[in-house]
């Protein structure tokens, strides 16, 4: 089926309506953005925290309306639980790293963090008591940096909160691979967890260097051996695009990893941004060139799948051989619930996935099915660990900012989380959002199948070739109008509405 023979009325629409892109506009989004490095890798919902604010409700009113939902919908429940801590390194945050943390200082600090955390559960008592878990995943930071003592008690915390922790949901804790050790496996495993998930980063001894993590790859295997010992499944962030790598180190580390038995990899490329030491101009010289990481995103895939490896989105590959392993090796819960938040059943929103997150920088996210306009919000607590200590400990929910979601929103970021899948159901568009996906965007699809970056079936957008490398553009691309309109209104002061938080 050609693109243009689907995307019947695309075109007579383009005209009228300026929340839709033109084919010009689409094309000269592509030329100027194709050829600058890309941000916002790793990350990926709309909008970014970048255009969150103060939210213009307490959070006290936002849970009392979710009470009222949870009542009539039927939900599951992701708990994302942070932690701030990290080894320090030099550069600071690992030269790379993005996400906000804090620097380990010894453990008292540590243990007065678990206390806090511990009254921010006491809060969300009257408003989550109810609901059900689908999966729990601890974050960060550097999550393994606890105490072997301290996993019971950070579970005894869920427990009491929901009343109970299901059998047979994934319950995931991230970490470093130094701090992997056989007491600490063993201790998280005890504490109820079955899944690791290690961030390696790199595995060529000399360029791991580069980032300051004292970390070696005897570390690596030994904790993926004692965790197969222990039946915890296992995960492994790689990253690729890394200064001074060439396409053989990048291979090889693909190669040592595979020789390793891991089983489900992350391959994220690097993400320059910000001030990290790695967006430097002394580091940015060493990187590799922008067509250098496309190469090294297809030879890695035909490399993954060479080696039996499937694709399951942008950077996730997974390898599973048979049916007892697939119970074994975890099944990346998390993840695969947040590409499909919102389900149907023959039209009718029947089902919706929610993040609950507690803890420093942690995100809570509610969506109400497709409902009316402002009644579904994402709101992220404190990223400083002083000011999120400070606001719990006057006993008041320490959210830094949020964003309230409108009915294009919602699709918006249904669409973003589809996309990492490389693929959208476009039916199933349809019958959520009661809106023809085709049509909406037909001047981008056009554009992306002259590129050959999309093939067309009766049910799916598939994302092909360098469609897949260019997925945060194509993002961006597709939320491009809607972030204008954002932005715009906030010139236009929306501390109008803004009633503060504070
Ligand atoms: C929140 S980090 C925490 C993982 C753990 N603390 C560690 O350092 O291994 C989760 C993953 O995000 C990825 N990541 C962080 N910053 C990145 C960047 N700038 N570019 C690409 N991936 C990044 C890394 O692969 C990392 O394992
Ligand atoms: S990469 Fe991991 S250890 Fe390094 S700063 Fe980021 S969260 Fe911390």
């Amino acid at each position: 089926m050609s693109v243009s023979e689907t995307i019947t009325g695309a075109k007579s629409t383009q005209s009228t309506d300026s929340s839709i892109h033109s084919a010009s506009e689409v094309k000269s989004f592509i030329d100027r953005e194709s050829v600058r490095r890309q941000s916002n890798k790793v990350l990926h919902g709309h909008p970014s925290p970048m255009y969150w604010k103060q939210l213009p409700e307490s959070v006290e009113t936002l849970l009392e309306k979710r009470l009222d939902f949870a009542k009539h919908q039927d939900f599951g429940v992701n708990l994302y639980v942070g932690t701030p801590f990290c080894l320090k390194t030099k550069p600071a945050r690992c030269g790379f790293c993005l996400f906000p943390s804090e620097d380990y200082r010894g453990n008292a600090g540590v243990e007065d963090y678990i206390d806090i955390l511990q009254k921010e559960f006491d809060f969300y008592k009257p408003y989550y008591g109810n609901d059900k878990l689908s999966s729990i995943y601890f974050g960060g930071g550097t999550p393994n940096l606890y105490h072997p003592e301290h996993y019971g008690r950070l579970m005894s915390f869920v427990d009491q909160l929901y009343g109970g922790i299901p059998d047979n949901i994934e319950i995931t804790l991230e970490g470093i691979p130094q701090l992997f050790n056989e007491e600490k496996l063993t201790a998280i495993k005890n504490a109820g967890f079955n899944r690791i998930s290690m961030g390696v980063q790199q595995l060529n001894e000399q360029l791991v260097k580069y980032s300051g993590r004292k970390q070696n790859n005897m570390q690596v295997f030994r904790a993926l051996e004692i965790s197969q010992k222990l039946d915890l499944a296992s995960s492994i962030d790689l990253i690729y695009g890394w200064p001074e790598q060439t396409m053989e180190d990048m291979l090889n580390d693909l190669k040592v990893a595979v020789e390793a038995g891991v089983h489900h990899l992350t391959h994220y490329e690097l993400n320059v941004a910000g001030r990290s030491d790695f967006a430097s101009r002394q580091k940015r010289a060493l990187l590799p060139s922008i067509q250098t990481n496309i190469e090294m995103y297809h030879r890695a895939n035909d490399y993954l799948r060479s080696q039996g490896f499937e694709q399951v989105t942008v950077y996730d590959w997974k390898k599973i051989e048979s049916s007892t392993q697939k119970e074994r090796l975890g099944r990346y819960d998390y993840e695969h619930n947040m590409h499909h938040f919102v389900d149907h059943d023959e039209g009718a929103v029947n089902h919706t996935q929610q993040v609950c997150g507690i803890g420093f920088a942690a995100v809570n996210f509610h969506v109400n099915g497709v409902a009316a306009d402002d009644e579904s919000w994402i709101y992220m607590n404190h990223t400083s660990l002083e000011k999120y200590a400070k606001k719990v400990s006057e006993g008041r929910f320490p959210v830094e900012r949020g964003f309230k979601y409108n009915h294009r929103d919602v699709k918006l970021a249904w669409l973003f989380q589809s996309m990492q899948t490389m693929k959208i159901n476009h039916l199933d568009y349809r019958k959520i959002f009661n809106e023809n996906l085709l049509e909406r965007y037909g001047a981008v699809w056009e554009e992306l199948d002259k590129r050959n970056w999309i093939r067309l079936s009766e049910a799916h957008v598939e994302f092909v070739g360098e469609g897949q490398y260019y997925m945060p553009m194509l993002q961006a691309l597709i939320a491009s109008k809607r972030l204008a309109e954002i932005r715009a209104a906030k010139k236009d002061d929306l501390a109008s509405i803004a009633v503060s938080i504070e």
